[in-house]
């Protein structure tokens, strides 16, 4: 696992967006995994900015996105389909992008057919946040890593940390569908961006902490090929003063 602490959040944004455009440099049809929430809104910015000036070329790239609220219209400003049409999709030309169907009848068909999409593609770079809780995708603590592509019942630290988003608590879901640990852990290369004090303590525990179940994330030093990048404000302070 290899970690990269940049002084902003603007700079791990950056950071994060030459990692993207280094991998579709060297593979222009490269498959993408993909994540919401707030820490990747830089990148994203990032890269439509490289887009527009010529430098990224997304034409032949295929995306993933990590998970989608269940069951969600995709008219709904809170799902991840439209966060991911207003923030990235509708301003480059990236040729297919597939989410979870928040609006699917079956969850458990809908989750088997995402699975198989996945495995049929074999994923280059996934990009992932982390939660306060470990979680990575929407793959909340658990007694056990599940596997592949399922429905999740959201955490209450999960939906407190969304509620920021809805204009109501009770507004948020209380489902999800989620690639698994398993469709994570296969692709091929993980970035893994985290930004803001609220992330220290859970950096922390990925970074010395055992691998647990407890805490999802901690999965991902079992990888070979892991980015970590965290700005100032997420690196423990004695963390940061090591390196600078
Ligand atoms: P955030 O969410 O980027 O909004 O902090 C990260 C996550 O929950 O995975």
């Amino acid at each position: 696992m290899r970690v990269l602490i940049e002084q902003s959040y603007e700079a791990l944004s950056r950071k994060a967006a030459q990692i993207v455009q280094e991998q579709i440099t060297a593979k222009p049809d490269s498959v993408l995994g993909l994540a919401t929430g707030s820490t990747p809104l830089g990148l994203y910015a990032e890269l439509i900015r490289l887009f527009k000036v010529g430098e990224i070329d997304f034409s032949k790239v295929v995306s993933y996105n990590l998970d989608e609220y269940f069951p969600i219209k995709k008219s709904n400003e809170q799902s991840y389909d439209f966060f991911m049409r207003k923030n990235f999709f509708d301003h480059v030309n990236i040729s297919k992008k597939f989410i979870p169907d928040g609006e699917a009848s079956n969850y458990s068909a809908e989750c088997a057919a995402y699975e198989k999409k996945i495995a049929d593609s074999e994923i280059d770079l996934q990009i992932l946040g982390i939660g306060n809780n470990g979680h990575i995708g929407f793959n909340e603590p658990s007694n056990f890593f599940e596997e592949k592509t399922h429905y999740v019942q959201l955490d209450e630290s999960t939906i407190q940390a969304n509620a920021r988003f809805f204009a109501h608590e009770s507004d948020v879901p209380r489902h999800a569908i989620t690639m698994g640990i398993g469709t994570i852990m296969r692709a091929k290369k993980i970035l893994l961006l985290a930004s803001g004090a609220t992330k220290a303590e859970i950096i922390h525990e990925l970074l010395n902490g055992k691998i647990s179940p407890k805490n999802p994330s901690s999965v991902l030093k079992l990888h070979r090929d892991v980015t970590v990048i965290i700005d100032r404000d997420a690196s423990l302070p004695f963390l940061f003063e090591e390196r600078f």
